[in-house]
């Protein structure tokens, strides 16, 4: 008895708008050929570059998926997925709504640096009560503080025009980045949340039909609306809590002798545990970790529940610290000066496979190591010179003293001619001398696994394997050796360099939760 949508309307189009444009999900699905997507945004350079094949965002596969949307013409295809900066045009037409604008720290005024900024979220709802003609399902898909859903109801029922109604619901974006399109193809789960009521439960069975097209049913749930939308946040915050949990231990190693991939690698082995999120590092970045734990200890804070507001802000201040930890270790290694030394930064982005730069740890580094004197030569494989440049600028003390300092470069040979140190920030593949990490034999907790646990070797999980051919695209380390300066400092705040490899070419190697 449920209503069946047929045109999507996605307001935002970042990062999460890259969710409705596989083939497979609801744009140009084959079991969906009458769903029709518009995504709208008030950038028209970002609309632009989505209707380009130089998309506004580095996604592996997506230009593909995008690309086969644009065939639909070709192939005789009814075309189903639409770019437009058209926003009243897309909202009046649709029947239901997805809201995936950014919802940042806020910047100014109360809870400045701590509390979401919700005006982005808000300009669209209002939008939407103003322009809407007739009823409409808006979809919660930017993360927001929970409750947010009936602030929303609140400002749509003061400001729409007679007769219309909404219904609310909350469907939480899960994708990362870098793998955003396997994420969407097959996701863990799908949380869609609504009201109790008849009107509610209704409109979320509506979103259940478009995405049971290609997601298994048993993994599309549905639930109370405050619990999907505090579910995400919490998600988050325990993804977040894994790697501070993770990277605290790390400086334990590096103090004691023990090795932080073999200390992780016995503790994912225990299934309760699991192997994932557990990557020593040099600190998480990107533009929802932080941000979502600033949120949901404000949260807390709002609700007079101070020690859990304290606990959850320790997981921001233990990813701060490391990055501190990781910028003295490589200052006290170069003597404690970094004056006339020059310093290669491989990898700018938060993460390997993304062109994103936005809280990258790359950030803080570069500006400990200019402020102590360095000159410093970056290199990162899809980062976009001028983001790069926008972070550094907007969190430098000296912005004239960071350009005479910094250069970017185009190759990572060219950012290590001469320097002392190269200093590994982002994990990606062309950095690394090991072959591709193995995933770690599933363990799962339900279904006994077939081989017995004694019987997995260690080499069958994530610690390196032995091979030592060089891989093609990867940073030839034997040609680095002979155009750095010596004694020759890597400092991997990854742990993709095989120590034995190098140190046997005369390098130093210093990684993240192993004694220097
Ligand atoms: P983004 O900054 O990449 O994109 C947001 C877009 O919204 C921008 O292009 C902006 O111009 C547009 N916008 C803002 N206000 C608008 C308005 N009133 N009308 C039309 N367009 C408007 O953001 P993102 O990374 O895609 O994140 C969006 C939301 O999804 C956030 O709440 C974030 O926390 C959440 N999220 C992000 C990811 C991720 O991997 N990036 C994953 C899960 C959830
Ligand atoms: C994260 C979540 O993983 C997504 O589920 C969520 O949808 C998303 O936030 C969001 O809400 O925006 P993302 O930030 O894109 O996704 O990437 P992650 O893979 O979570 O990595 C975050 C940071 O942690 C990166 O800097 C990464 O290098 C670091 N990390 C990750 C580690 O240091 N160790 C690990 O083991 C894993």
């Amino acid at each position: 008895s449920h209503s069946v949508i047929k045109k999507i309307c996605c307001i935002g189009a970042g990062y999460v708008a890259s969710t409705f444009t596989s083939p497979t999900s609801p744009p140009s699905c084959p079991k969906n050929p009458d769903v029709e997507v518009t995504i709208v945004d008030l950038s028209e350079r970002r609309i632009q570059a989505w209707q380009s094949d130089d998309l506004p965002i580095h996604e592996p596969d997506l230009l593909e998926v995008v690309q086969s949307a644009r065939d639909a013409i070709i192939e005789g295809r009814k075309p189903n997925l639409f770019f437009s900066t058209n926003v009243d045009q897309a909202i009046k037409e649709a029947d239901c709504i997805f809201v995936s604008v950014n919802t940042p720290t806020k910047t100014i005024g109360r809870g400045q640096g701590r509390q979401s900024e919700m005006s982005y979220v808000e300009a669209a709802i209002r939008k939407i009560a103003e322009v809407a003609e007739d009823d409409k399902i808006i979809v919660e898909k930017s993360t927001v503080p929970v409750r947010t859903a009936e602030r929303m109801r609140e400002i749509l029922a003061a400001n729409c025009r007679p007769g219309v109604s909404f219904e609310i619901l909350s469907n939480p974006e899960f994708l990362a980045e870098g793998t955003a399109i396997k994420n969407l193809l097959t996701p863990d789960r799908i949380i869609i949340g609504s009201l109790n009521t008849a009107a509610g439960l209704s409109a979320a069975e509506s979103l259940v039909d478009i995405y049971a097209t290609w997601v298994p049913r048993n993994r599309i749930i549905t639930m109370n609306l405050w619990s999907s939308e505090l579910a995400k946040l919490a998600a988050n915050c325990i993804l977040a809590q894994r790697i501070s949990s993770i990277n605290a231990l790390s400086a334990i190693c590096e103090v004691t002798g023990a090795d932080i991939a073999e200390v992780s690698y016995a503790c994912g082995l225990d299934s309760r545990i699991g192997p994932k999120m557990l990557g020593a590092s040099v600190g998480f970045g990107g533009s929802c970790l932080k941000k979502d734990i600033l949120s949901l200890a404000y949260i807390a804070e709002s609700l007079h529940l101070p020690q859990v507001a304290d606990y959850w802000r320790s997981i921001n201040d233990i990813n701060e610290y490391q990055k501190d930890r990781f910028s003295r270790r490589i200052v006290e290694c170069l003597h404690h000066s970094l004056t006339n030394k020059r310093i290669a930064i491989l990898g700018f982005a938060f993460k390997k496979d993304t062109g994103d730069v936005r809280e990258s740890a790359a950030i803080s580094i570069v500006n400990d190591l200019v402020s102590e004197g360095g000159s410093i030569a970056i290199y990162d494989p899809k980062a976009p010179d001028e983001n790069i440049w926008y972070e550094l600028e907007s969190t430098s003390p000296d912005i004239k003293l960071l350009h005479e300092r910094v250069t970017i470069y185009r190759s990572a040979h060219e950012a290590c001619v001469g320097a002392h140190a190269v200093v590994i920030v982002t994990e990606w593949d062309e950095f690394s001398n090991k072959t591709k990490a193995k995933p770690l034999p599933a363990v799962d907790a339900t279904t006994p696994p077939r081989t017995p646990l004694a019987t997995v070797a260690p080499q069958e999980g994530y610690i390196e394997s032995k091979e030592t051919k060089p891989v093609a695209g990867r940073v030839d380390w034997a040609h680095v050796a002979t155009v750095m300066r010596k004694p020759m400092y890597i400092f991997d705040g990854r742990n993709v360099i095989d120590e034995v490899k190098l140190e046997a070419m005369g390098f130093r190697v210093e990684g993240i939760g192993k004694a220097g």
